[in-house]
């Protein structure tokens, strides 16, 4: 009814809004004065976690993009090898896991069927199991060793939104405290990031406030096609995550690619008018793709892409190549998919709209896939 949609025309616009709470209330309770992390509820023993010598990752659909960003995270401040993979394949392909291998399940609804299938496989081999998850007491969490919630509320809306910001916050989380477990020379650096963390959903907000450009600029692209998605690092799970809102929503050809992965292919889909949404690192100092992104702008541009630039404020260099270009606040480079990602679902929201589509229900998905 109109009431639960709290004033909003959809379930996604009021999930899109709740968002920088979301975000706050995952972080509630974790995170002291001191800026130390405190997850106690995690059931798995310090003396256990020290002793992980692998991390897996198995998820699907949007968490699967949230479990690629957590790939990066863990690797850089955990220095164990970690690999994120679908959980539709996982345990078709006889994977390596023992008692050292930690597995976290990632998933929103607690109930989706690929992924139960990859933990019991994870724990029949002796692997300890760690469930990122949404839903108190669903499937999943019940059997995994050890659930870290989010605390995003119920998402009621098909497309995940506010669930897909919340689980890269419980990523950054076991990353980080990972990190502060082990003892890493990272130490430094986890403690700043722990602060900057406790502080984003400020930013959050802050894109929330911007968006109009964004939905001027979804409107006009409504009779088109295709569109495309680029990003870097964890810039490309963000674009990932940017084409497959538009593809559920919007019914649209939407792919994503590394940027880097251009001349390798893709850029021979590029022709007059096809619109490229890039989503750009921070600038140079902090971190090194930053020029060779922008060098991906230009010759896309150059072969008559239409350039929609997703890049931090203060970042000048992007400014002459962007036909669009849309802001977000300067972020730790790790950290930036929580704020690039939020102007690709109000992008494909509002496509999808003006394209006569339901959004909260689009065609042929159900919120939760129950069966594989
Ligand atoms: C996201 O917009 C999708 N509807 C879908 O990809 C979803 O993320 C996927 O099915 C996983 O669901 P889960 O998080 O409930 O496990």
């Amino acid at each position: 009814s109109a009431a639960e949609k709290g004033g909003y025309a959809s379930f996604m616009l009021k999930e899109i809004a709740e968002q920088p709470k979301a975000v706050t209330d995952t972080l509630l309770g974790r995170i002291d004065p001191e800026g130390t992390l405190h997850l106690d509820e995690v059931r798995i023993t310090r003396g256990e976690l020290r002793e992980v010598d692998k991390v897996v990752i198995v998820a699907c659909g949007t968490a699967y993009h949230a479990g690629m960003i957590a790939k990066y995270a863990i690797e850089h401040w955990t220095r164990i090898p970690c690999e994120t993979e679908l959980a539709s394949e996982f345990r078709y392909r006889d994977p390596i896991l023992d008692p050292h291998t930690l597995v976290v399940a990632i998933s929103q609804s607690g109930e989706t069927m690929d992924t139960l299938m990859a933990l019991r496989h994870a724990r029949e081999q002796g692997a300890k199991v760690l469930a990122i998850c949404n839903t108190n007491g669903s499937t999943i969490p019940r059997e995994s060793d050890a659930v870290l919630y989010t605390h995003a509320g119920p998402e009621v809306a098909v497309a995940s939104t506010k669930a897909f910001l919340t689980q890269l916050v419980a990523c950054y989380l076991v990353a980080l405290y990972l990190g502060q477990v082990r003892g890493t020379k990272w130490g430094d650096e986890i403690r700043t990031v722990i602060r900057q963390l406790s502080e984003i959903s400020g930013s959050v907000e802050r894109v929330l406030e911007t968006m109009e450009p964004v939905r001027e600029l979804a409107r006009s692209l409504a009779s088109h096609d295709t569109v495309l998605f680029l990003g870097r690092h964890v810039g490309f799970p963000v674009a990932l995550e940017g084409a497959l809102k538009l593809k559920e929503l919007a019914y649209m050809h939407a792919e994503g690619f590394a940027a880097g992965e251009l001349k390798h292919g893709p850029i021979a889909l590029i022709e007059d008018g096809v619109p490229v949404v890039v989503v750009v690192p921070s600038p140079a100092g902090r971190s090194v793709l930053h020029g060779k992104i922008v060098s991906n702008i230009q010759e896309i541009r150059a072969r008559g892409a239409r350039t929609v630039v997703i890049a931090e404020e203060g970042d000048e260099e992007v400014v002459p190549y962007a036909d669009h270009l849309i802001r977000i606040p300067a972020t730790p480079t790790l950290l930036q998919p929580l704020v690039a990602t939020v102007p690709l679902q109000v992008f494909a929201c509002e496509l999808a709209t003006a394209r006569g589509n339901e959004v909260d229900q689009p065609r042929n998905l159900a919120k939760s896939v129950t069966v594989e």
